[in-house]
């Protein structure tokens, strides 16, 4: 049998498509805004916006392949390394500490290491025979993978930031270029069409035949149309952009970011991200399940962690942008947010002692502009365990801020996050990791780390999860522990010179992952058991333990991914009403408007 290739987009798939219906579900493909593979009859997209004015143009993706795309021992072939040119400058000038066996630099690799290198590269999906992303998940042993045989876009990232770093740069570079490419789809739910800029949640490599003698690859993303819950990936797009960033940083290929497809990427994204709304904050408004947990748990609203992927995202896009006449306004914009965002993150969100004490003598019911209280915060709303829990030293970012509502969960994905992305101060950063340091029994126990804490129990898991028996306290979203986080916290710990710490986390999660078939989640309070319906050979488990390990042996290598304080945005307020004299700017009334 002969493999072609293509995007279900093109012509030719679409007529896949209605021979193979269950390709289609609920997702209605309408007029193709996109030429993959070329066909001469179908008009490319134009990117609507009057200030970019530029065409997008794709490039060709069709090729003919005998290969399967699921190739065990993956590994880049030379060939495929010289014939692309913009690679071969990637390859020569990127290149990690590592070398080009696999072994670290003047260092035997652990049994574990070496078991996850093998790994990771079994779980390497390929597209028209070159390697375009990893499975969720790769348990042969497994019958049901749901969409754990999918390529997710946020459970890559730490699978090409352990490739980046080991020298390898073309599965991410084709993976970044693939996943814009689907990005111009247009999908429609229900005769409702989400944004343009949306990124899918996930992505599947079909083979579909074409006659009895050839068969297509062709790729099928899944833009939570079909996603438990349906819900909207948003931070597939932040993540995408903050990969970017990255990609460009480690290998040296910055013609990547430059060209006109990719940067019309980036503004998809953001034009989705800063559009108008009814919105009174500057953080952004999401429904729940929109980012790493992707299951009713509460967050809807303005959870912590996409605001701190999305502070981050609008830094690389700032970064990534070409400047030009058409992209001004758009980057004035994004420098207000920026200002706007963090002034509200870190005067709004953050709690320690002194924080929770202020709340609980709130006044209440307060109308004025200069109200103290001015989300109208009941102090009957501290919880009980948080007055207990909260040490003298350290404070952290709530998880969520509404009218009334304080979520006083502390979720580590988001608040690693805020100082990888300097979200908060340089003195709020520290803080974090003392809490952390602190409470290392409940955030870390016996496996780090916990992706929120603490867990939801009794009525309130019923009302809020919706009686998710997934869900149960100390489990799964609701305080399971959460391998993969090791690698954001790594490079916290290394931002801030507490590479110690890290390395604590490391050493305790190395051996338990390898022998417990580096599982996806794990439960109870203190994470001894592997989760109830944890998935084993997680990708993103075994790519966030190679990540900090090289990135603890390659500290100098992270800087190329965190950000340092911005000293200018801090003096930026659009805020006309401070000129005028009247006092309605609340930022200049703040006294805590700089904390650092
Ligand atoms: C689960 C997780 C989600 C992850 C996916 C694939 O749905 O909640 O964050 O992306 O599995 O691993």
């Amino acid at each position: 049998m002969k493999f072609g290739c293509s995007l279900l987009i093109q012509s030719r798939c679409v007529l896949g498509f209605n021979k193979f219906p269950n390709l289609n579900r609920n997702l209605h493909i309408h007029a193709p805004r996109f030429l993959g593979a070329i066909n001469q009859t179908q008009k490319p997209f134009h990117v609507s916006s009057p200030n970019w004015g530029r065409s997008r143009v794709f490039p060709v993706t069709c090729c003919s392949s005998s290969k399967p795309n699921y190739v065990a021992g993956y590994s880049t072939t030379l060939e495929s390394r010289v014939n692309d040119k913009n690679f071969e400058s990637v390859y020569v000038q990127g290149g990690g500490g590592l070398d080009e066996t696999g072994e670290s630099a003047g260092r035997a690799e652990s049994k574990a290491e070496k078991d996850a290198w093998r790994l990771l590269r079994e779980a390497v999906v390929t597209y028209c025979g070159n390697p375009v992303g990893t499975l969720a998940a790769n348990n042969p042993g497994d019958k049901v993978p749901l969409n754990y045989d999918q390529v997710f876009i946020r459970d890559f990232v730490p699978s090409a930031l352990a490739f980046l770093l080991k020298g390898e740069g073309e599965i991410v570079r084709n993976f970044l270029l693939h996943t814009l490419q689907l990005q111009s789809w247009e999908k429609t739910v229900d005769c409702y069409s989400p944004g343009q800029g949306l990124m899918p949640a996930s992505f599947k490599i079909r083979t579909v035949p074409l006659d009895d003698t050839k068969v297509e690859e062709v790729l099928d993303p899944d833009f939570g149309e079909s996603a438990i819950g349906r819900v909207a990936p948003v931070d597939s797009g932040l993540w995408w952009i903050i990969l970017l960033r990255a990609y460009s940083k480690i290998t040296g290929d910055f013609a990547m970011q430059e060209r006109v497809d990719v940067q019309t990427g980036i503004k998809l994204i953001l034009n989705l991200c800063l559009s108008d709304g009814f919105d009174m904050f500057p953080s952004l408004l999401v429904t729940d399940g929109s980012c790493m947990i992707d299951r009713r748990m509460g967050i809807h609203g303005h959870p912590l962690e996409i605001q701190s992927l999305f502070y981050s995202a609008l830094r690389c896009a700032r970064e990534m942008l070409a400047l030009d006449e058409g992209s001004k306004n758009l980057v004035r914009t994004i420098n207000n947010r920026l200002s706007a965002l963090s002034f509200h993150i870190r005067e709004y969100y953050w709690i320690d002692m002194k924080k929770i004490n202020e709340i609980y003598r709130y006044k209440t019911e307060e109308y004025s502009t200069e109200a103290i209280n001015k989300f109208n915060i009941y102090p009957e709303q501290i919880p009980h365990w948080l007055m207990d829990w909260i040490p003298e030293e350290g404070g952290y970012m709530i998880g969520n801020l509404q009218p009334a509502h304080m979520d006083f969960r502390f979720f580590t994905l988001g608040n690693i996050w805020s100082i990888v992305s300097s979200l908060s101060t340089p003195k709020q950063n520290n803080s974090i990791l003392n809490l952390i340091e602190s409470k290392w029994d409940d955030l870390v126990g016996h496996m780090p780390l916990k992706i929120v804490y603490p867990a939801l129990e009794l009525e309130e898991w019923r009302i809020i999860t919706g009686s998710d028996p997934k869900n149960t306290p100390w489990s799964y979203h609701n305080g399971g522990s959460w391998p993969t986080l090791l690698w954001q916290f790594t490079l916290a710990c290394i931002k801030m010179g507490r590479i110690e710490l890290a390395r604590k986390a490391v050493d305790l999660a190395e051996n338990r992952l390898y022998a417990d078939h580096w599982p996806e989640y794990y439960d109870t309070r203190s994470g001894r058991f592997i989760g109830k319906q944890s998935r084993l050979y997680q990708t993103w488990t075994i790519a966030g333990f190679l990540t900090s390990k090289m990135l603890l042996e390659n500290p100098e290598k992270a800087s190329l991914l965190f950000w340092e304080e911005d000293y200018d945005l801090l003096e930026i307020c659009v805020c006309a009403l401070s000129k005028t004299g009247r006092k309605l700017c609340a930022r200049g009334a703040a006294k805590s408007q700089i904390l650092v």
